[in-house]
């Protein structure tokens, strides 16, 4: 995380945060303020007011007092008039997109996030974007709602079935924020997490160029590997030789695998290209079907190159199999 924390507050991880944060402050003190005025005007009238002796001393009745009713009109008049016009230019800061943007598609799904870039490539759970550049977020859903939240850049909005939402965000420096989905969409809701990966200008372009990269010059082997960690399937299948979310896979080629079920399964190329496609058709016995699918997400020389690096790994400690 970077840039000021407030008290309270996540850092402020985009253009509009600032201004968020300055009219919470704004609306947090003014009641503050009238908090204490009324607590201690309370405490005072209870004290001089109180009664004394056994005879009730009644409140002489008075009528209107024409300077007092035009201030507790006007005095909240203008504090709310205040609210509203600030909050309305939020709103429209946080609404309107920026006609220069670069448009990144937002896919939500049970239970993960993938992003398509301009280019043509995509990223799982990880958004990378440039810093100082509007970025437009064109989003729907596979599923069910999801929500994207990003607290740092004080947006939120939600991701919907069959159309799209859109939001933009700006943010100015590089680092990196978390990403939230805010809408319970099932078991996986609280594993649905991400981040916001802010680049500088340079570092950015660098990324693009690695990204697009559709394995040249490298082998099957070496590719799969690469698609391995930035499809973020290690987040899930340790390469420790521990199991993890999903099952461990060095030296489980060639095996027989146990199934959800009773039945086995030869691990080889096909149950591979199988469980990345279609997850839930098998599944491995002592694990939740958890898995998403990556039908869609990954180009056929891709599954190819996963399957060939998923086949080379061997047990990290060679203790005979
Ligand atoms: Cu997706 Cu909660």
């Amino acid at each position: 995380m970077d840039t000021t924390k407030s008290f309270f507050l996540p850092s402020e991880g985009s253009t509009f945060a600032p201004d968020v944060d300055a009219l919470f402050h704004f609306v947090l003190w003014v009641s503050v303020a009238f908090f204490a005025v009324i607590m201690v005007m309370t405490i005072i009238f209870v004290i001089k007011y109180r009664r004394r002796g056994a005879a009730p001393v009644l409140t002489p009745g008075f009528h209107h007092h024409t300077t007092l009713e035009l201030g507790w009109i006007f005095i909240p008049l203008v504090l709310v008039g205040i609210v509203f016009v600030w909050g309305f230019k939020g709103f429209m800061a946080l609404n309107v997109v920026p006609k220069d943007a670069m448009e990144i598609k937002v896919s939500a799904q049970k239970w993960f996030w993938s992003f398509t870039y301009p280019d043509g490539f995509n990223t799982i759970d990880t958004l990378v974007v440039p810093a100082g550049k509007p970025v437009r977020l064109l989003m729907s859903s596979q599923d069910v709602i999801h929500s994207f939240y990003v607290p740092d850049f004080r947006m939120k909005r939600d991701v919907l079935p069959n159309r799209y939402s859109i939001a933009w965000f700006e943010a100015p420096n590089p680092g990196d924020h978390h990403l939230f989905c805010a809408e319970y969409c099932g078991k996986g809701h609280s594993e649905m997490h991400g981040r916001v990966r802010v680049l500088g200008e340079r570092e950015y372009s660098e990324w693009v160029e690695k990204s697009a990269f559709s394995g040249e010059g490298m082998s099957l082997e070496e590719y799969g590997s690469h698609l391995f960690a930035s499809k973020a399937c290690i987040t899930c299948h340790k390469l420790d030789g521990s199991a993890g979310t999903g099952p461990a896979l060095p030296g489980a080629f060639g095996t027989q695998v146990q199934l959800t079920g009773g039945s086995t399964v030869l691990m080889d190329e096909n149950y591979i290209r199988e469980s990345i496609l279609s997850p839930q058709a098998k599944v491995v016995a002592g694990f939740q079907p958890v898995m998403p699918t990556f039908q869609g997400l990954l180009k056929a020389h891709e599954i190819d190159a996963l399957v060939a690096y998923i086949k080379s790994l061997q047990k990290p400690k060679p203790s005979g199999n």
